[in-house]
């Protein structure tokens, strides 16, 4: 019925139409499409037909500077059509790496991005953030409600259910992974380990292991974020030559592309398995269920 107002809806934009439809199904509530044109001069133009009381707009923010344009205009267009409430639930969250500034003159962007989306919404759900300095979402989301998931929770579920041999290390490719790798390998009863990682540049990347029992094992790299994929590859390298049988890969988000997936199976890294933050080929776990259970 066109123009009717529902309690509650979904509304997925075409590029991630099949994750944002499974969650309306989990929800069972109305999914609806937002219409993006685009005009010559490549400015684009949002349209939703329908309202709902609680609008939840699904679009992971990868490549996000148009995106999140066309969030904010789907967020007006929805309160124009008398929301009360609307959630975006963006399972990729951009401009999080940059949380301080690390040289004199650089833009603060995690903040700039916060100021730029929060008035639009009242909440906000994403999946395993980079929250490495700034630890809430509160905290970076000025007066929204903000959650950030779990991604060591879905993916160890995908791992229980499918059986994984006793004598895995789970390895996190540096420091920093522990925030992922502890919690995935503790939900399985599995031993982990955090790389040491020097970057030297975008796809300059040093790994090392040191004083780990790797032989004869297999192992398997969890990291937050696969996108070179230089850092997946490194670690790897580093396992196999201290002797471990097999390397593998889980990911939350897969930003990687398919030169990486061929510089993976070049290096031995098989298989690489990623929730479906990003649709990516890699996809084997869905996050609809727990974004619902979130939503409540
Ligand atoms: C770093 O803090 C992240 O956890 C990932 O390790 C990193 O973003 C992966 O990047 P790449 O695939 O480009 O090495």
């Amino acid at each position: 019925m066109s123009g009717a107002k529902h309690h509650k809806a979904v509304y997925g934009f075409p590029e991630c139409e099949t994750q944002a439809r499974a969650l309306a199904a989990v929800l069972r509530c109305p999914y609806f499409s937002v219409a993006l044109h685009t005009f010559p001069d490549r400015e684009t133009l949002v349209r939703i037909e329908q309202g709902a009381d609680e609008a939840i707009l699904f679009r992971p923010l990868h490549h996000p500077n148009a995106k999140i344009f066309e969030v904010i205009q789907a967020a007006s267009a929805v309160r124009d059509l008398a929301a009360d409430r609307i959630t975006l639930v963006a399972p990729y969250l951009p401009y999080m790496r940059q949380d301080k500034v690390f040289r004199k003159g650089e833009a603060l962007s995690q903040k700039i991005f916060a100021g730029v989306i929060s008035p639009w919404i009242d909440r906000l759900i994403t999946v395993e953030p980079h929250l490495h300095r700034s630890h809430t979402m509160e905290s970076i989301f000025p007066g929204i409600k903000g959650s950030a998931l779990s991604g060591a929770v879905p993916l160890a579920a995908y791992f229980k259910g499918r059986g994984i041999e006793k004598n895995t290390l789970v390895i996190g490719p540096d420091e920093e992974a522990f925030h992922i790798a502890r919690p995935f390998a503790e939900a399985l009863g599995l031993d982990w380990i955090t790389a040491l990682k020097k970057r030297r540049g975008d796809r300059d990347i040093k790994v090392t292991l040191e004083g780990s029992a790797l032989t004869g094992r297999p192992v398997l790299i969890i990291d937050d974020v696969i996108s070179t994929g230089m850092t997946v590859i490194g670690c790897a390298r580093a396992a196999l030559e201290a002797g471990a049988a097999s390397v593998s890969a889980a990911v939350v988000h897969a930003l990687y592309d398919e030169q990486a997936a061929k510089a993976f199976k070049a290096a031995g890294i098989a298989p690489v398995v990623s929730t479906d933050s990003i649709p990516h080929p890699s996809n084997a776990v869905v996050l609809a269920p727990y974004f619902a259970e979130a939503l409540g």
